[in-house]
């Protein structure tokens, strides 16, 4: 059956965790539905696993279209979810294009990385049909406001901050919240903070559900892992078999591990 943020939501108050993947093209969507993943993101991170470019910087709202449209056909079950790539809302006229370009593309749901100051962005997407999840934490888009990848929200202060701009994002109107790269109390704290889902990536072990990068669940990311991920080959006999654990320790909370999480 077709999974919506309905399904989503219900398994957040069911308690139920909610194991996502990114995806670009049609094969491997066809194998993490069958799978039975939940949802699938085509990730701005398709400029570095992909196109090969050192950050997500120069992907643009076409490319992510053509990897939508890729994804939607090997998928029947997961809800899709599509980035809104750096610099593709430089005006609330072009934000509503652009995701009408997605959406049209075969996404169910669009992904734009900030806070607080998206409200107004979100209402008005929310309002023209558009299901919005806001990426918080450690947004890519913003590695050189950031200098560098690093983790977000250490301090309490921040912290609190965050929480208060994702309570704003909710009341906006967001469905949806990923977190990347923040210690694992602040994952937790949002997700107890918040009635959506909160999906996590290298946020701890109790969020709502968890995300990974496909490249580096499957261990095939040139170079070396980063800390929150874990190659599912290492103990796979197969891409499917991989997959499988990989929903499955996300189904039981046992990914990810100590070793995956960062503390404050
Ligand atoms: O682009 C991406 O793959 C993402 C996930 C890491 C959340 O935004
Ligand atoms: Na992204």
């Amino acid at each position: 059956m077709a999974i919506t943020i309905t399904k989503l939501a219900a398994m957040k108050a069911a308690g139920e965790k909610i194991a996502t993947l990114t995806a670009y093209d049609s094969s491997f969507a066809h194998l993490f539905d069958d799978a039975g993943i939940d949802a699938l993101l085509i990730g701005d991170s398709l400029g570095m696993v992909v196109q090969g470019h050192s950050s997500t910087l120069p992907v643009n709202v076409d490319d992510i279209a053509y990897h939508t449209q890729a994804v939607a056909r090997g998928c029947k079950n997961a809800l899709i979810l599509a980035d809104m790539p750096f610099m593709s809302m430089p005006s609330l006229e072009k934000t509503l294009l652009n995701a009408a370009t997605l959406m049209r593309a075969g996404a169910n749901m669009v992904k734009i990385e900030g806070g607080q100051w998206l409200c107004e962005t979100i209402q008005a997407l929310v309002e023209r049909a558009v299901p919005v999840c806001v990426h918080m934490g450690l947004t890519p888009q913003s590695v050189h406001l950031f200098g560098g990848y690093k983790v977000q929200g250490r301090s309490a202060q921040q912290a609190a901050d965050f929480i208060a701009q994702a309570k704003a994002v909710e009341k906006a109107g967001a469905q949806l919240l990923v977190v990347e790269c923040v210690p694992a109390s602040l994952g937790k704290a949002l997700s107890e903070a918040l009635t959506i889902p909160v999906i996590g990536i290298g946020a701890g072990a109790q969020t709502d559900g968890q995300i990974l990068v496909m490249h580096d669940m499957l261990g095939i990311t040139p170079g070396k892992l980063p800390k929150f991920a874990k190659n599912y080959m290492a103990q796979a006999n197969s891409i499917p078999d991989a997959i499988g654990q990989y929903i499955q320790e996300v189904r039981q909370g046992s990914f990810p591990s100590s070793e995956h999480i960062f503390n404050e």
